[in-house]
């Protein structure tokens, strides 16, 4: 369970948005509500520069700057509309920004952290990797990725994943650009971390109706070239 500083940094999150229009901000209330974002927030560093990958109308991004005031943020998706409203709930434009930007196509600025929420599933398999790969450029070795997805499973919970999504993108909450989505097994998304070049651990989400798990990946060590 997060803790009351937690809760409390989630509140003040929430509450930069209490001028956005009214379809955002029952978007960011429903995220508030349903994503469980503090148990993610908690494995980030608590300070440096982080870069969240796939922001949405920036909530995570807030999150953290609310959660610790040593972090500097830069929120990127590709959504004009959500970046506008994330803009819209910035105060502290020293320490968060948020930019219009691809995670497919763009690598992100170097930095100390990076994180992606929920956003894997909207992606193909090889453009998922690929966003690993663009992570995996911008940090230095032994730098965190922190990634909250949910797991393909034989389980109940993972039809109420799938159903869940399908009713916010078909509401047009989230642009989903594909005609399906994309939900790893666990084997296949460990694959996917090794072969971006991370060492992944996976963390559970407790007492969650969906798949959610977090991965844990530091950036591995370059291997030696072999000698010529
Ligand atoms: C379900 S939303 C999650 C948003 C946010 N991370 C959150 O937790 O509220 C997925 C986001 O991924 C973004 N996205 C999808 N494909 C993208 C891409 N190629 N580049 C940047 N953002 C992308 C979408 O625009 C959407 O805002």
């Amino acid at each position: 369970m997060p803790g009351a500083s937690t809760s409390a940094a989630l509140n003040r999150a929430v509450h930069r948005y209490r001028a956005a229009p009214f379809g955002a901000r029952l978007f960011v209330h429903g995220r508030a509500f349903l994503s469980d974002l503090a148990f993610v927030e908690r494995f980030v560093p608590r300070k440096g520069f982080i870069v969240d990958l796939g922001c949405g109308h920036g909530l995570f991004a807030c999150l953290l700057r609310e959660g610790a005031e040593s972090r500097r943020v830069l929120g990127i998706d590709l959504d004009e509309r959500k970046i506008e409203v994330a803009r819209g709930a910035v105060r502290d434009t020293q320490w968060l920004r948020f930019e219009v930007g691809d995670i497919i196509k763009d690598q992100p600025p170097h930095c100390d952290a990076v994180t992606v929420v929920d956003v894997l599933y909207l992606l193909p398999f090889e453009d998922q990797e690929r966003v690993l790969k663009n992570a995996a450029a911008a940090l230095g070795e032994g730098m965190p990725l922190i990634v909250k997805a949910q797991e393909r499973r034989t389980d109940p919970r993972y039809a109420i994943t799938y159903a869940q999504e399908l009713i916010t993108v078909g509401l047009g909450f989230t642009r989903g650009g594909h005609e399906r989505f994309y939900f790893p097994s666990r084997d296949e998304a460990l694959a996917m971390f090794e072969r971006a070049g991370f060492v992944v651990e996976v963390e559970e989400m407790p007492r969650r109706p969906y798949t959610d798990v977090v991965y844990l990946a530091r950036k591995a060590p370059l291997k030696p070239s072999p000698a010529a």
